[in-house]
């Protein structure tokens, strides 16, 4: 089975899909089959790596629409990597869902499917909390949060730590802190320098070696529709994601991904198990903010 690996900071523009896209790459590169989920209502990862899809083909159709995997994953520009794209739709699919029972494990579902075929699944996240992103790191056996080098990161990156928790304790759900990845490092500015010495010296096991440079030639790439490494394959922050992949490879050595997968998902002739019938709920009652969400949503699993 793959590792499931789920990129997420609830802020916006941290380097979320950057993440996501770049590391998925590198790890198709370096040999692993890799899928990458884009679990954004935004699709940035599916218009930054080009992806050509059918709009009613996408991790929404997948979740909730009865489409087959075989038919969602689409191949990339890179051998080894596939994607699940998204849409506009899956903005939707959280208004559906909230209805639903196990509303939360829709996407876990979806990974159950896939994961024989694949070493690694990345699946990338919206900035914010709620039901998308709780389904998103339920499917998810690790987290990377990506944090960026700037002055209220920290308050941040222990409020998400303690999410985590919560998911660990009242959702029962053994998800590994794989690390906080500082990103858009400049070793020029003071203020970067000082952020993540900070965050090391408070995380001191959390944090991944590598820091991310601030680098234009990340920023540019989505726009030639490739990842960092068919672009700017020497620049900096390319060969920062290259050491990334690398450390995530051999992080947890007990669960390593498997060394043989199938190279192609097989055509499913049964739709996947995804309930049809539903017990009605109380749309009122759900949290309609993230602050309502958090407060609200882990007391429900006390
Ligand atoms: N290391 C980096 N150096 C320069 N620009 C970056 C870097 N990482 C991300 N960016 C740019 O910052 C913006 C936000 O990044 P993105 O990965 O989309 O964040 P998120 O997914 O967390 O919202 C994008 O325009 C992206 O190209
Ligand atoms: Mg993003």
């Amino acid at each position: 089975m793959a590792r499931s690996i789920a990129i997420c900071n609830q802020k916006g523009g941290v380097g979320k899909t950057t993440t996501a896209m770049n590391l998925a790459a590198y790890l198709a590169i370096l040999g692993n089959r890799t899928l990458l989920i884009d679990f954004d209502p935004q699709a940035n990862a599916t218009s930054g790596l080009g992806v050509k899809h059918n709009p009613e083909e996408t991790i929404y159709h997948a979740i909730l629409g009865g489409v087959t995997p075989d038919r969602v994953v689409q191949r990339t520009h890179l051998a080894n990597l596939d994607i699940a794209p998204a849409s506009q739709d899956l903005a939707g699919a959280l208004i559906e869902l909230v209805n639903l029972p196990e509303r939360e494990y829709f996407l876990r579902n979806f990974v159950a499917h896939v994961a024989p075929y694949y070493q690694f699944i990345l699946i990338d996240l919206a900035p914010s909390l709620n039901l998308l992103t709780l389904n998103g790191l339920l499917a998810a056996d690790e987290v990377i949060i990506p944090v960026q080098c700037e002055y209220y990161s920290l308050e941040g990156l222990s409020q998400l730590l303690q999410t985590m928790e919560l998911i660990q304790t009242n959702m029962n759900h053994p998800i590994e802190i794989g690390g906080a990845l500082l990103t858009m490092y400049d070793k020029r500015e003071k203020l970067s320098r000082e952020v993540a010495r900070e965050v090391r010296r408070r995380f001191p096991t959390q944090v991944y070696d590598i820091e991310i440079p601030r680098s234009v030639s990340l920023a540019e790439a989505p726009s030639f529709q490739k990842p960092v490494v068919l672009h700017a394959p020497q620049s900096a922050g390319a060969l920062a994601y290259e050491q990334l992949a690398k450390e995530v490879m051999n992080q947890f050595p007990d669960r390593s991904a498997p060394t043989y997968v199938p190279p192609t998902i097989p055509q499913y002739n049964d739709v996947p198990e995804i309930p049809m019938e539903f017990e009605e709920r109380e749309i009122n009652d759900f949290p309609k903010t993230d602050e309502e969400f958090y407060e609200r949503y882990f007391v429900f699993y006390e």
